[in-house]
């Protein structure tokens, strides 16, 4: 089978996936498929070759040519995180000509990725969250009627981003201001939430051999002041699987996953950021394209899982197949 890996992206987060993407074509590229590395970029797609040759991807039907014979996918894997892979615009795109791909499906991943819709929608099936209040580019800010919903420390965010880019922890009302503008280069909605102090998990929910798998629990210790950028990939973190919580938390934790992959009707990856408050589990956000890097969660918890790199992007692939 001929497999297209798409990876770069219009975001701040490129970069993240064509190391994503480049860990997936190596894991791939063997006997059973025919793997090809694809760059989406707002100026060019491109096939790279092993040396880094490219080839222009004609987008009326997402084909490629080579020595002038015409190579066509039958299966996308997806490893763009952020626009357009993580939002909805290529699973369109490929819904339309009749592309697998392994992600999740256009709303699903649209909504996901506006992590202020994804909230609403799941707060009335009891999914808890934190307090939160919302600002639009141009919204005249009052920064107390801010401090008085979500209190201090709060976080102000951009409400469709990755990576943590774009996100401060903000402990004074006078450094609000500042915030909300650094969030505001990612994108033109922020969400601003209450923090929560508690034990932060991350927990990785997949199609496996056709059903629902919640894999085993990542615990994050950031040793920055939260998981921001530098504690995801620098190193500036631990990250522990097995969790070091309850068995009774364990147990709610892997409930509230299953219960958000299923609400959402998701398919393919997702991996979702929790934090106890109160023994309970209040969800952050949903990733549906995870990173797939080294330093990546979502690898490490397959792997406790007993599923090696190359099962688990398989087992997409197959999945997506269905
Ligand atoms: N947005 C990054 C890639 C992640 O969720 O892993
Ligand atoms: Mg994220």
């Amino acid at each position: 089978k001929n497999i297209a890996i798409i990876m770069g992206g219009f975001s701040s987060e490129y970069e993240i996936s064509l190391k994503s993407g480049n860990v997936v074509y190596q894991t791939l590229n063997n006997e059973k498929y025919a793997a090809y590395r694809i760059h989406i970029f707002k100026n060019k797609w491109v096939y790279v070759d092993d040396e880094d040759q490219e080839f222009p991807v004609d987008r009326n039907d997402f084909s490629i040519t080579i020595n002038n014979s015409k190579i066509k996918f039958d299966c996308v894997f997806n490893a763009i995180h952020g626009t357009p892979g993580e939002d909805g615009y290529m699973q369109a795109y490929f819904k339309l000509l009749n592309i697998p791909q392994t992600s999740c499906g256009m709303y699903q991943a649209a909504l996901t990725f506006n992590k202020r819709d994804c909230l609403s929608v799941l707060k009335p099936y009891g999914i808890k969250t934190a307090e939160s209040f919302y600002v639009n580019l141009g919204d005249k800010i009052y920064e107390q009627a801010i401090v008085n919903k979500v209190g201090l420390p709060c976080f102000v965010k951009a409400n469709k981003a990755g990576s943590s880019f774009g996100i401060t922890k903000v402990y004074k009302t006078e450094d609000l201001q500042n915030a909300i503008e650094v969030a505001f280069k990612e994108d033109d909605e922020i969400i601003i939430e209450s923090f929560l102090d508690g034990t932060e998990v991350s927990v990785g929910v997949i199609k496996y051999k056709g059903e629902t798998k919640v894999l085993p629990i990542t615990e994050i210790v950031s040793d920055n002041d939260f998981f921001d950028y530098k504690a995801k990939y620098l190193g500036e973190s631990k990250e522990i699987t097995p969790a070091r919580i309850t068995k009774e938390q364990e147990e709610k934790v892997n409930n509230v996953a299953k219960k958000v992959y299923e609400i959402l009707k998701m398919t393919g990856f997702s991996r979702s950021e929790y934090i106890f408050k109160d023994g309970e589990p209040h969800l952050l956000e949903v990733n549906t394209v995870p990173g797939l890097t080294k330093a990546s969660i979502l690898p490490q918890q397959a792997a406790a899982a007993g599923i090696s790199l190359s099962e688990l992007f398989e087992n997409a692939i197959e999945e997506s197949l269905k």
